[in-house]
């Protein structure tokens, strides 16, 4: 039972799904903590593994960048293949004016500049939201393992050159990242009565024109990939 998207049969994800936008992530979060782990997907390239953690079965499969894509590859995780609870992983710019270059958010709403809720054609504005009970184990597990994190709205965006400019209007209202996938994500699991969390390292400040080098993004990396096996275990 394939689907356009994905080659796996019922059963092939585990019903917990880490999600890295870059394919190549989740390759490496399979090769480097999963055991017993084989590849479930490689149509478009879209990698998707499933394993264990710590003797607790895992999937991580490749999101792709922004919503139209996340919105795809999740509604057949939670529609056909069973998955209750998606953690996206991903990197966003640091938007509040406290955020730090390498600080990790928990994104406790996605505000968004996109018109996915209007296939829902609901009578006025959806507030996505992550899982309280995803988002309370992320945080108590971040405050097990000693690492910080900033809890709080995210922006889901559907430009990354946006000739709006309007990161100014964002950050009065106290969003902490600008990333392009949590919105979708947490709509669809809220169609499907499933579970979703965003986590996200910083790894620029575009009102501050800072970045990170690659060699800092994969150290940020490594601790949010860190904190999302061990929240899946804690679940
Ligand atoms: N914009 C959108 N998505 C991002 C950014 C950004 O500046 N940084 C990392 N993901």
């Amino acid at each position: 039972m394939s689907t356009p998207h994905l080659q796996g049969e019922r059963g092939d994800y585990a019903p917990v799904v880490l999600m890295p936008g870059d394919p190549l992530r989740a390759k490496y979060i399979a090769e480097t903590y999963l055991e017993d782990v084989r590849c479930v997907n490689e149509i478009r390239g879209m990698l998707g593994y499933t394993g264990t953690y710590q003797g607790k079965p895992v999937s991580v499969q490749g999101s792709g960048m922004g919503m139209p894509s996340i919105g795809i590859y999740s509604y057949e995780l939670f529609h056909f293949f069973d998955v209750q609870s998606i953690i996206r992983i991903g990197t966003a710019g640091g938007v509040a004016d406290e955020v730090q270059l390498r600080d990790i958010l928990l994104g406790v709403g996605a505000c968004t500049n996109s018109a996915y809720a209007d296939q829902y054609r609901l009578p006025g504005q959806f507030a996505p939201t992550a899982s309280f009970r995803l988002l309370r184990t992320a945080a108590d597990t971040a405050d097990q393992l000693g690492i910080a994190v900033r809890t709080g709205n995210l922006l889901s965006s559907d430009t990354f050159y946006d000739d709006a400019d309007s990161l100014a209007e964002w950050q009065k209202m106290h969003v902490l990242g600008i990333e392009m996938e949590a919105a979708a994500l947490y709509m669809n699991a809220a169609r499907a009565g499933r579970e979703a969390l965003c986590i996200c390292t910083v790894s620029d400040c575009p009102l501050r024109s800072e970045s990170t080098t690659a060699a800092e993004r994969q150290t940020g990396f490594t601790k949010m990939m860190e904190l999302a096996l061990e929240t899946v275990i804690r679940l």
